[in-house]
């Protein structure tokens, strides 16, 4: 695997590719990575030539300093897991590299960033387009692939791409989950076995309102629930738990509009703040 921690060596071997017409991937990721990164990684490699990952703790998109200060940093093990997967180029820059000292710009995404995540961790997603914003320019890969656990990420990155014609295909790839439904996360690093248990309250709270939106509960009831639930655990601190539209992610409008229909949420498990979401109809 070729490691290119400079922008400038990186376009000129990415510029010999493209004039050997073969198509590149890019995999953008904080590193820490794990089997929801490699499933992206085997997504890119199945459908380009050339798959690029780039390991990047991005600053801009930390709201808080002590998550930034506490994000998992594993650099050599990530490169042996790209290298297994086949991964051909890791682009693992610095702060210098991809900020120049300037950190001014900002991005609005109108309705679309003030919900869920946005609400809870303002100048995140404008953080999340400024890197992504970098990333695309740099590499200006044919896709480019993402999970599906960072839902509202992936909308964000994808209004990006269309208001700015970056013109990338994008690819939202699905959740990988632990046997016990528990969604991978680079954040699991940090919660012990208790915790991991604890944890499972994201999971079974979607699948179990899932179920319920389908026989015809309504969600006021079955958030009330998921409330009390979370109280009376203690070790679950409830952020959000919605049901949104897939597409706009404000309010579901219809409830009976699953086919539209996803729930998101987001909780602390010992002070380690998890998310996830399902669709009420797969895609
Ligand atoms: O999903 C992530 O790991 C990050 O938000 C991303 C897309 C790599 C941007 O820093």
């Amino acid at each position: 695997m070729e490691i290119f921690e400079e922008i400038e060596p990186l376009r000129a071997f990415l510029k010999g590719k493209r004039a050997a017409l073969k198509s590149i991937g890019l995999v953008p990721t904080m590193g820490a990575l794990h089997k929801g990164h490699l499933a992206l990684i085997r997504a890119s490699k199945a459908q380009n030539e050339v798959t690029i990952s780039s390991i990047y703790i991005n600053p801009t998109q930390f709201n808080n300093q002590a998550d930034l200060d506490k994000y998992p940093r594993m650099r050599e093990a990530d490169i042996k897991l790209l290298e297994t997967e086949g991964c051909d180029v890791l682009f693992a820059p610095s702060n210098t590299e991809m900020y120049s000292g300037y950190q001014s710009l900002t991005f609005d995404f109108g309705t679309l960033d003030k919900v869920l995540e946005g609400k809870f961790r303002p100048g995140h997603f404008s953080g999340v387009a400024l890197v992504v914003s970098k990333l695309f320019n740099i590499v200006q890969p044919d896709r480019a692939y993402f999970g599906q656990k960072d839902y509202q990420q992936f909308q964000v990155i994808r209004r990006l791409n269309e208001e700015l014609k970056f013109s990338i295909e994008l690819h939202s790839v699905p959740i990988v989950r632990e046997e016990s439904g528990l969604a991978l996360s680079s954040r699991n690093q940090r919660l012990n076995e208790q915790d991991k248990k604890n944890a499972l309250f994201l999971y079974d709270t979607l699948s179990n309102a899932k179920v319920q939106l389908l026989k015809g509960m309504p969600f006021s009831e079955i958030k009330t629930e998921a409330e009390t639930r979370a109280k009376k655990k203690g070790e679950v601190k409830l952020e959000y738990f919605e049901l949104a539209n897939k597409n706009t992610l404000q309010e579901l409008e219809d409830v009976n509009d699953f086919k539209n229909g996803i729930l998101l949420i987001a909780a602390f498990v010992s002070d380690v703040r998890l998310i996830d979401n399902m669709l009420l109809v797969a895609e």
